[in-house]
């Protein structure tokens, strides 16, 4: 999707109806995406037979809406969703049947129904014989659809019709089609950008390119007990880290998965390491890393846990009375990934030289911050990390325990790149994409040398 076309942004919804014009869909679909547009497809029933569902669907990016009494996985009424999100409906072909039942309110289909949802601007370019087009019921409906309903009517064109005979009733070209979508939308704001209220998109199948990679992913937030009942926590629900598991096991990654305190369902598929406290992050982190053959024990490690930065000095080992108030006293916990990444590049824990970790793994922390970014890329020097994501937690869609995220990332080469707000798996993709190619380069040139180091402590 680009933002720079008339349609950047939008979100249009194309009806297709069964007449032999519907392979046109493709298309249409094709210069509509050039415009920008996000497209989501719906089919009548008829259209299904000219058209597979299949390839609008790969093409599109969403599931194709034929059902008009089917759910949405999330149980969200699919026609309804895509009724209120839409900038646009556009009709491409409209049948003279589907204009019948437009224009008398039958909403029998998906595509009927839609437009008797919407708000949205709606776009009907008509195809079909000549004769059924040129008849008084048919003139009627679509005077109707322009007149009463404030319907654009893309008119047919002149042409051999799949009759064998002359006549005006071709779809009218898509250009010409496009730019009545664009007209009927104007300057009217963009509905709705959230990709969570959007129909969702279907996951595009991705290579299995981190197969023969193993990936520690630490996902969830540390407690830090106060006794044996109370801790320090944070509101991390690992809904991040899970995403980037599980998108690195449908990559073909071996996976571990170090989990501390996760709310959302563990991936099948993953090792699973139960972490809770900080303590017992590190443990897992370290006996992951290996070492001990100056062999990596993973490829690539990424940290989206949150861990506590502070821990009771003295947690009780009998539940605390409320009594007269509690003061805590609370230490420093160690930086977990940038002691990670001491180790790989070559110092032991107390700072000792011994030779760096090979192949060198690349690493990816996170940083949840609240308003400026500024801090990240020298978070990320400090760190000695690889690739550093960083988002905004306390913007709306962002952060802890929702389903999107938008983040920034930032990169050894002091590059930024900041991504619009996505779903959380396709921020986990985006970020495994960066991971590959990190990988790619490590193994071309062999790389072993000791990386940047964070400042000691
Ligand atoms: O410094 P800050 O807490 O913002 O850094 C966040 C990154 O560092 C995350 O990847 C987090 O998992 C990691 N971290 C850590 N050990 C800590 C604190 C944070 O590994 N004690």
């Amino acid at each position: 999707m680009t933002v720079d076309g008339r349609l950047g942004g939008r979100l249009i919804a194309l009806g297709v109806t069964g007449s032999i014009a519907a392979y046109k869909a493709t298309e249409l679909i094709r210069l509509l995406a050039a415009e920008g547009a996000d497209v989501v497809v719906m089919l009548t029933p008829s259209a299904t037979r000219f058209v597979a569902p299949l390839a609008l669907e790969a093409l599109s990016g969403h599931a194709v809406e034929s059902d008009v009494l089917a759910l949405l996985p999330d149980g969200r009424i699919g026609h309804i969703v895509i009724a209120d999100t839409c900038d646009a409906v556009v009709v491409a072909p409209a049948t003279a049947s589907w204009l019948g039942a437009m224009a008398n309110g039958l909403a029998g289909d998906v595509v009927t129904a839609t437009c008797l949802a919407s708000s949205a601007p709606v776009v009907v370019a008509p195809a079909m014989d000549g004769e059924m087009y040129a008849h008084p019921a048919t003139t009627a409906n679509v005077a109707r659809l322009r007149d009463t309903f404030g319907y654009r009517i893309v008119e047919p064109e002149e042409g051999p019709l799949a009759s064998g005979q002359l006549g005006v009733g071709r779809l009218a070209a898509l250009p010409t089609i496009v730019a009545a979508v664009v007209a009927a939308i104007g300057d009217r704001p963009v509905r709705t950008a959230d990709p969570a209220v959007r129909p969702a998109r279907v996951a595009a199948p991705r290579p299995a390119d981190l197969a023969g990679r193993h990936v520690v992913v630490t996902a969830g937030g540390t407690r830090e007990p106060i006794d044996p009942v109370r801790f320090i926590g944070n509101r991390s629900t690992g809904r991040m880290g899970v995403a980037v598991a599980e998108a690195a096991l449908a990559r073909g990654a071996e996976v571990t998965l170090i989990a501390a305190g996760v709310s959302v369902d563990l991936p099948a598929g993953a090792a699973i390491v139960a972490a809770e406290t900080t303590a017992q992050l590190r443990a897992a982190l370290l006996s992951a890393l290996g070492g001990a053959d100056g062999r990596a024990g993973f490829d690539a490690l990424v940290m989206a846990a949150a861990v506590a930065d502070f821990t009771p000095i003295a947690p009780a080992d009998t539940k605390l009375a409320r009594g007269a108030g509690l003061r805590l006293d609370l230490a420093p916990t160690p930086d977990l990934v940038a002691e990670v990444v001491r180790i790989a590049a070559g110092l032991d824990s107390a700072g000792a030289s011994r030779r760096p970790l090979s192949p060198r793994p690349i690493i990816v922390g996170f940083a949840a911050e609240t308003g400026s970014l500024d801090r990240a890329a020298g978070k990320l020097q400090r760190k000695g990390l690889d690739l550093l994501v960083a988002n905004d937690v306390a913007e709306p869609g962002s952060g802890f325990g929702s389903e999107t995220n938008r983040v920034t990332v930032f990169d050894r080469d002091g590059d930024r790149e900041a991504w619009p707000l996505l779903p959380k798996r396709d921020v986990a993709d985006r970020i495994l994409d960066r991971v590959v190619r990190a990988l790619d380069e490590r193994d071309t040139m062999g790389q072993t040398e000791p990386i940047e180091q964070e400042s000691q402590r």
